[in-house]
């Protein structure tokens, strides 16, 4: 019971200084935005990545949080983690190792689900966006 209070001072570290917050331009073709919900408790996050199209690589990264101490740091930690990554790469990454390196308990282990979701989801929505444009350029060639 105290136990499911006491968060790991990773947690804290990222919950009260949590890095890359904030947002781009949703309709910048080398932005992907992913908006996930966990449905455990309604709580929401936003994350995008900045794309550098020639190497396919991930130069800059954004969040917004709206949720538990978990949750916020664990978008902020998957933040540090992506960038510079390439976007198979961080397609890769799961929940249970951002948990792991955050100590997450059992019972958080959806607000961990909810970044890998959230980076999941910007990279689909980035490479949707691209293949709309090689469809545009195509027709316009
Ligand atoms: Fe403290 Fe993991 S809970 S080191
Ligand atoms: Fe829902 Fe943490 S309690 S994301």
């Amino acid at each position: 019971v105290i136990q499911s209070r006491a968060y790991h001072a990773k947690v804290l570290d990222h919950y009260s200084n949590p890095r890359n917050v904030g947002s781009m331009p949703k309709n910048d073709l080398n932005v992907g935005t992913g908006l996930v919900g966990a449905p455990a408790c309604g709580d929401v996050m936003k994350l995008q990545i900045r794309v550098d199209p020639s190497s396919n690589t991930i130069s800059d990264v954004k969040f917004k949080t709206f949720g538990c101490g978990s949750a916020i740091a664990s978008s902020s930690y998957l933040t540090e983690l992506v960038r510079g990554m390439s976007l198979d790469d961080a397609g890769r990454i799961k929940n249970t190792e951002i948990a792991k390196e955050l100590c997450l308990p059992p019972v958080k282990l959806h607000c961990s689900m909810l970044a890998e979701d959230a980076i999941k989801s910007a990279i689909r929505d980035y490479r949707s966006k691209r293949s709309g444009t090689t469809l545009g350029e195509g027709a316009k060639a």
